[in-house]
């Protein structure tokens, strides 16, 4: 009698296991949405609608973005199109160092804010080597808020429009990024 009852418990428990993992292993997991976004960062260091400072640099603040050692400061319009007069969906804020030694080469560090469209109040940071004589220049996408939350990614920076001589520059990003 005891045997049999210890017979029909062990059945029932393997039943239960059973089911238990039959669950645990259908349950659809999280997974990560991929999203791209394409927008154009305005990025002018002279001229009345300026948004972009050298701060520091081998000759001090006068020291030339297009010269190793110089920092820059942005506050950059990012638009939807590639002109200004194109919706403005947020601001690229933060640093662009020069930081290759013939100064063809920056290292990028900043914040894209979005204040609106459809990623409004969400942010991506963006951290890379820019070498900007270059066609193509890929960056990564390193962390996010809001929306962007444990996000993952990367990004082709091309320049649409560069006036050297003003530096004043109009760069399109395409960034496609992984996020839950
Ligand atoms: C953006 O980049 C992806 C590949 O990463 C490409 O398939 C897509 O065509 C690009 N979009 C634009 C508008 O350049």
């Amino acid at each position: 009698m005891a045997t049999r009852l210890n017979l029909t418990s062990n059945f029932f428990f393997f039943i239960f296991t059973v089911t238990l993992l039959y669950v645990a292993y259908t349950i659809p997991r999280h997974q990560p949405r991929e999203t791209n976004l394409v927008f154009y960062v305005h990025d002018y260091l002279t001229g009345h609608d300026a948004s972009a400072v050298a701060v520091a640099g081998r000759t001090g603040p006068e020291s030339s973005i297009l010269h190793f050692g110089t920092v820059l400061v942005v506050d950059d319009p990012v638009t939807k199109g590639p002109t200004i007069e194109s919706r403005e969906i947020g601001r690229a804020q933060g640093m662009y160092v020069n930081s290759q030694l013939d100064g063809k080469g920056l290292h990028l560090v900043f914040s894209v804010i979005f204040t609106d469209g459809e990623h409004e109040g969400s942010t991506l940071e963006i951290q890379g080597a820019d070498l900007f004589a270059t066609a193509e220049r890929e960056f990564g996408v390193v962390s996010g808020t809001g929306k962007f939350r444990f996000v993952k990614g990367y990004g082709v920076m091309v320049t649409e429009f560069m006036d050297i001589a003003n530096l004043r520059a109009v760069l399109k990003l395409n960034v496609t990024v992984r996020h839950y």
